[in-house]
């Protein structure tokens, strides 16, 4: 890993050697705000990976899931779409949970203010999926915990997070298509708040936990999604070494 880097933006300046948390978990207040009006359009990225989860964790109607730090629930609402299961979506910031349930109203999908520590309805789900947000989690072995004990036995998580082993190459490229320069500092706070894939697979102890990185996408997946991958001029899924696709199993012990 590249680890030396003069990448910088609002006189934050990135270090991929080391992890630097953000400043706090839950997103409240104006930043809140902020964050569920952004204009960067997610919309691409959160129907692939929406594909990749109903791939990857075999999901049928009949699935019971949460989805943990949704914030303004775009992810929830890709994954009802493809598969029309039981969805529940919780953040720990009031302000996002109200900007999701305003945005999704129509559907099923349940939008409530829930805080991981604290979180109900232990061993109720099949699955637990968590977007763009566990590098927000301070304390990543804590984390991984919380979200198996949300677990039935036999369920599955899914993490897809930014990834400290990123070329720093595509640092470059993703940050010269972000506009603002506090969008920009944002990104790379939350980049270097990220894990490498040793320290996740370090966070998961004993679990059973298959790592995706680079990050790829099955062929039917980019297929069905070619017309809008053509028209994306960032180009954000050939990024693949900025992010990474966790699979957690609860009760399994052998890694693979
Ligand atoms: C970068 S945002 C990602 C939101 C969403 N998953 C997405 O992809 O747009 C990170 C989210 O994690 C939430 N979060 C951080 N720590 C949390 C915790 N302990 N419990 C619940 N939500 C948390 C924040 O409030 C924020 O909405």
């Amino acid at each position: 890993m590249n680890t030396t880097t003069s990448v910088s933006a609002e006189g934050f300046t990135l270090q991929l050697s080391r992890r630097v948390l953000e400043p706090e978990e839950v997103i409240s207040g104006e930043e809140a705000k902020a964050y569920a009006n952004r204009r960067d359009n997610r919309t691409l990225s959160s129907k692939l990976i929406a594909t990749d989860i109903v791939e990857k964790l075999s999901l049928t109607p009949a699935s019971n899931v949460l989805e943990v730090a949704c914030g303004p629930g775009q992810l929830a609402y890709e994954l009802w779409k493809v598969v029309g299961c039981s969805i529940m979506a919780t953040d720990g910031s009031p302000e996002l949970i109200e900007a999701a349930t305003d945005r999704y109203k129509e559907t099923p999908i349940r939008f409530v203010t829930e805080n991981l520590h604290s979180h109900t309805g232990k061993e109720e789900y099949d699955a637990v999926i968590c977007k763009d947000s566990f590098h927000y989690f301070f304390d990543s072995e804590k984390a991984v915990a919380e979200m198996l004990s949300l677990l039935k036995p036999g369920g599955k998580i899914y993490i897809f997070d930014l990834c400290r082993n990123v070329r720093i190459e595509e640092v470059e490229y993703r940050l010269s298509s972000i506009q603002a320069s506090h969008e920009q500092m944002r990104f790379l706070r939350s980049l270097n708040a990220s894990l490498t894939v040793q320290e996740f697979e370090e966070a998961c102890g004993s679990a059973k936990v298959s790592v995706f990185y680079p990050l790829g996408f099955s062929q039917e997946n980019l297929k069905a999604h070619e017309t809008e991958i053509g028209a994306d001029v960032v180009k954000e899924f050939q990024l693949s070494s900025l992010f990474s696709v966790y699979v957690i199993e609860k009760g399994g012990v052998n890694r693979e």
